[in-house]
């Protein structure tokens, strides 16, 4: 088996960050086999070469930074939505709620699904196939296929693909619908990738679209989750924090929500909450193709490389008193993106990194505007694996006022 090193030093993830697409490093698909039995095999994370170059370049127009902000007011409406249900006094679980935001976003947003039954039915087999994925016994599934059998459906794997073929079927359903009644004033991430053209002129085929919008639901759901949990519990867990974030609200038009992206001091919670647990605790595997010297180390053709971003967020050279959570650190001076990744980098760096940004500052923004909250609970949080990525430990907040009615 070859072996798998780990760099956290910038200089060394430059070097592999800026030539992973070259002859010294191949961000090679290969190595993300894992996800096949989710993602499918037209998947952008299972891709290499110049078929992962095509379908990245397809993907990213939908996801760039200017049109987030036309899922501002959908994102706002959805957070209000979900927070309606808290009762005053009544511990709730936030990870839940985050979940059903970060859901929700993703079947209108990406999806463009309307309320109904099919959103309803995507919404409840996704949630339940995805929350399994976040137990470490299912995980190990996609670790050893020798435990895929498929032996009826009470047996775990039988269970799974019974369920996958479901959302598979509402999915290609949702596109067929599409193409029977195209409607060219949608703006969803679906009906933008379906008008999609290569160089060659060639759209993405239905098998290209169920898998690249699988990939962006995976990818995308309980990342933002997540990110979104981690930063609500450091606001209520520092009063300053919160004190300091309502402070700058206050100074914003609730309505202009392109707004929240110019907040410098959101804009460093949310960074400081990437930086000090990040959801991705490693970059995807890059492999050496020939022989390479990364400072001083001599790496043979085969060698795995793995960027360690815990590692290289809690560098004390570069970020004093690594474990203590300080949004200042952004304010007071830049970081290179060989020093700061929590979206990794070069040929795979996260598609979705745009929209999960501007996500999290429209719901904290909301809630914090909406809601007067604190934690439920005085048992300390701390990091925990959760399937493929690390999160927050269980937890609760509770509502002590409504500040303002929803959906205004
Ligand atoms: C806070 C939320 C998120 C975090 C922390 C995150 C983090 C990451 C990381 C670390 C990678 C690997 C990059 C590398 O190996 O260099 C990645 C890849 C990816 N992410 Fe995200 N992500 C987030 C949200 C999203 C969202 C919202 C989407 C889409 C809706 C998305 C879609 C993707 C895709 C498609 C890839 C694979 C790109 C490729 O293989 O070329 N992510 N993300």
């Amino acid at each position: 088996m070859s072996p798998s090193v780990f760099f956290s030093h910038p200089q060394a993830l430059q070097i592999i960050l800026t030539s992973d697409d070259s002859k010294e490093f191949d961000a090679s698909g290969e190595r993300n086999a894992i996800f096949e039995p989710f993602l499918g095999s037209q998947s952008v994370i299972g891709l290499s070469g110049d078929r992962h170059r095509r379908i990245r370049k397809l993907m990213m127009p939908p996801f760039h930074g200017e049109r987030m902000r036309a899922y501002g007011q959908l994102i706002a409406d959805i957070t209000d939505e979900v927070m309606q249900g808290r009762i005053v006094g009544k511990p709730f679980s936030l990870r839940k709620c985050m979940q059903a935001i970060s859901m929700r976003v993703i079947l209108r947003a990406v999806f463009g699904l309307e309320e109904g039954l099919r959103y309803q039915q995507m919404q409840r087999l996704l949630g339940s196939l995805i929350d399994e994925m976040s137990n470490p016994l299912s995980v190990s599934l996609l670790y050893f296929p020798i435990l895929r059998r498929n032996l009826g459906p009470l047996s775990p794997w039988g269970n799974f693909v019974r369920r996958r073929e479901r959302i598979d079927r509402l999915i290609y359903d949702e596109i067929a619908e599409r193409r029977m009644r195209p409607n060219a004033s949608r703006n969803d991430i679906l009906t933008l990738l379906m008008s999609a053209r290569d160089e060659a002129g060639e759209a993405l085929t239905d098998v290209e679209l169920r898998d690249e919008l699988m990939t962006l639901l995976i990818a995308g759901h309980e990342t933002t989750a997540t990110a979104l949990t981690w930063a609500l519990y450091w606001i209520h867990k520092l009063p300053k924090v919160r004190e300091r974030v309502l402070q700058e609200l206050q100074g914003v038009d609730r309505a202009d929500l392109g707004a929240l992206s110019r907040l410098p001091y959101l804009n460093a919670v949310c960074c400081e909450t990437l930086r000090i647990y990040p959801v991705g605790i490693t970059t995807f595997p890059r492999v050496a193709t020939s022989t390479v010297e990364v400072m001083g180390y001599s790496l043979e053709p085969g060698t795995v490389v793995v960027g360690s971003i815990y590692l290289t967020h809690h560098r004390k050279e570069i970020y004093p008193d690594p474990d203590h959570f300080k949004p200042e650190r952004f304010l007071e001076r830049r970081f290179s993106p060989f020093e700061y990744l929590p979206f990794g980098g070069g040929a795979r760096r996260c598609i979705g990194m745009a929209f999960a940004q501007f996500e999290m500052k429209v719901v904290i923004s909301r809630i914090l505007s909406s809601f007067e909250l604190a934690l439920a609970d005085k048992s300390s949080v701390r990091p925990v694996r959760r399937g493929l990525t690390a999160g927050p430990s269980p937890f609760r907040l509770v509502v002590k006022r409504q500040t303002r009615a929803s959906n205004r």
